[in-house]
């Protein structure tokens, strides 16, 4: 029997992927905190693995304005040297998308035009 019901349970199903897939940014910045800050926020292994190789401003995860969705998705599931693989048991799709969308969510404007790098006369605070 087809009827309105049907058509939009068939809506919601086409939509429910597309809405997984987008994330949540205040779900995602929750998981960050429970899942992967002990490693990525504050002194400790992925701060200081990270600043190590890329630099002190692209140490911490949470305040970094260059990572691509695509590029967390993989490391997550992958891993990365030090960083362990985390299995969708681990951290289900769902979850991992709402992970990306906190990592990527918009910032500030940043200005537009010759991206020079940030601030290399103004520091934070005495060495
Ligand atoms: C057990 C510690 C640990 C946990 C938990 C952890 N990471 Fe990592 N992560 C690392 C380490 C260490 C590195 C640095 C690898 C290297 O460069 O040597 C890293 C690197 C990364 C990178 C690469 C950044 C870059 O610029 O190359 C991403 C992205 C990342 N982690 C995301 C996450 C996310 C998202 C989570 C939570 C779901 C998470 N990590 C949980 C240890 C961890």
């Amino acid at each position: 029997m087809r009827g309105p019901w049907t058509a939009l349970a068939a809506l919601l199903l086409a939509l429910a992927p597309a809405l997984a897939a987008a994330g949540d940014i205040a779900a995602g910045e929750q998981l960050y905190a429970r899942r992967c800050a002990l490693c990525h926020a504050g002194v400790a292994p992925g701060t200081i693995m990270l600043g190590r190789r890329l630099g002190k401003e692209r140490a911490l995860l949470a305040e970094r304005t260059d990572l691509a969705a695509d590029y967390v998705r993989q490391v997550v599931r992958q891993g990365l040297l030090g960083m362990p693989p985390f299995t969708r048991v681990d951290l289900s799709d769902a979850e991992l998308a709402h992970v990306v969308a906190y990592l990527t969510r918009p910032r500030l404007p940043a200005p537009q035009g010759t991206a020079a790098p940030r601030s290399t006369t103004e520091s934070r605070g005495a060495p």
